[in-house]
């Protein structure tokens, strides 16, 4: 049997993420690459300065789902970055939620990207960093584009207990910390686990298998069950440009 709409909503329905719960958990799970990344977004702006419109790099953004949800929630405006969507397919789902004036579709590779330096408020990521940034050289390059004392803000899977070497890039905030102040452009302001993150992302990927009939230990699933919860989750870093 089909999961419905309401089943999906009594499932998913998560108080700590409020915001999220107001948009339909069948558009997430079609537009998601990855974990729930609107509960990703909430909880990375709980620890941001988000004001209305600010000027927001969403690097990373996959299908814009993010874009469009700080976009709304927030206020700002989004310059919806990626390299592997197209930036037309994003453009017929900002203009459908009605954002043509605040979202904004780009193609960019995260090492050669088309913007003026400063010219962001702040800059965000979702599930995406990990890609790109972990070269020691790389966020000195990104932090040219937020303004100085702007934020920058990143939510990555990663670990509680720092493996010895991980290929997909994943790590904890010490690590991550760590990383960004030795590149001496920016003062790290937050550098945490987010609560509750190998509970939710087992949670998105049980019920997104149940609700599209996908086999119960496919996806992320085998992973985070061989874990069991002791280190996988989610590191939330931000931090502020100490550019002058
Ligand atoms: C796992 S997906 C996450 C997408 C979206 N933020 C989400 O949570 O659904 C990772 C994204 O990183 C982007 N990405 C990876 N490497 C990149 C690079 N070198 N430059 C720009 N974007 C990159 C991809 O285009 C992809 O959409």
């Amino acid at each position: 049997m089909p999961m419905t709409d309401d089943e999906l909503r009594e499932r998913l329905t998560l108080a700590r993420y409020p915001r999220s719960s107001a948009y339909p958990h069948r558009w997430v799970y079609e537009h998601a690459m990855g974990p729930n990344p609107l509960w990703l977004a909430e909880a990375l702006a709980e620890v941001m300065a988000l004001e209305p419109g600010m000027r927001v790099l969403d690097m990373g953004c996959g299908k814009a789902i993010t874009s469009i949800f700080l976009a709304k929630e927030f206020g700002v405006k989004a310059w919806a970055t990626d390299l592997w969507i197209k930036p037309t397919d994003n453009w017929q789902r900002i203009r459908e939620q009605g954002l043509h004036d605040q979202v904004f579709p780009i193609y960019a590779e995260a090492h050669d990207l088309p913007f003026a330096e400063g010219f962001f408020d702040a800059l965000v990521s979702i599930d995406s960093y990990h890609y790109f940034g972990t070269d020691e050289l790389y966020l000195s390059y990104y932090a040219r584009f937020v303004r100085p004392g702007g934020q920058i803000g990143i939510v990555v899977p990663g670990h509680r207990v720092e493996p010895e070497s991980d290929p997909a890039g994943f790590h904890g905030p010490e690590w991550w910390r760590r990383h960004w102040e030795t590149s001496g452009a920016v003062t790290v302001e937050t550098a945490d686990l987010l609560p509750h993150g190998w509970d939710d992302w087992l949670l998105w990927n049980t019920v997104g298998n149940q609700a599209y009939d996908q086999p119960d230990d496919s996806g992320d699933i085998p992973m985070l069950r061989a874990d069991g919860g002791r280190s996988l989750g989610f590191t939330r870093l931000v931090a502020r440009s100490s550019a002058e």
